[in-house]
């Protein structure tokens, strides 16, 4: 029967195919490599306050703010994303570290029971702290979260 599905048609379709996804696989990995360096905002970090993002960064990681809070969606749910908090606060530095402040100072804002720990942070390190903020407010994450509250 000359229609029958041989070995060798089937070898083809294997080998065809493997090779045709491989290509497509290498294709958008290279695409990914070349869009990456524009969206992730490495420009902030060569500038004059790339420095004091790196510090802020330094606070962020050891007092465990992602404990509470999510960044770009990762980290915990307690407490509100912050990839977009400067954003919130009208792209105003001073209204981001106001709001730093008014947190962890006496008495506390917040609703009782789920408030943020009264760090005992300078006005350096709350400058420190917004920065970092902003430049997370900067990376191009195509459009996420999707709304400024999230
Ligand atoms: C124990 C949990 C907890 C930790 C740890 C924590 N936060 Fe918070 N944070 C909160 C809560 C809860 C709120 C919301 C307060 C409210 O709106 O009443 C908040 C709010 C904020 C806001 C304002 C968000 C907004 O939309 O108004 C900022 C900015 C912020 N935190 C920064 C930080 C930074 C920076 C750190 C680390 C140094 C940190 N938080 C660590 C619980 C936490």
């Amino acid at each position: 029967m000359s229609e029958a599905f041989t070995k060798s048609m089937a070898r083809n379709i294997f080998y065809g195919g493997a090779f045709f996804f491989l290509l497509l696989f290498l294709a958008l990995t290279f695409d990914t490599i070349n869009a990456l360096p524009k969206l992730d905002n490495r420009a902030a970090l060569e500038s004059p306050v790339g420095p004091q993002i790196a510090k802020g960064k330094h606070l962020w990681e050891v007092n465990n703010c992602i404990g509470c809070h999510t960044l770009l969606g990762e980290g915990a749910y307690f407490a509100p994303e912050l990839g977009n908090v400067y954003k919130r606060y009208g792209s105003n530095l001073d209204a981001v570290k106001g709001r730093i402040k008014g947190l962890i100072s006496l008495p506390a804002e917040g609703i009782p029971m789920r408030r943020m720990p009264r760090f005992k942070f300078t006005d350096e390190e709350i400058a420190a702290l917004a920065e970092f903020l902003k430049y997370a407010s900067e990376i191009n994450t195509s459009g996420w979260p999707p709304n400024d509250q999230g």
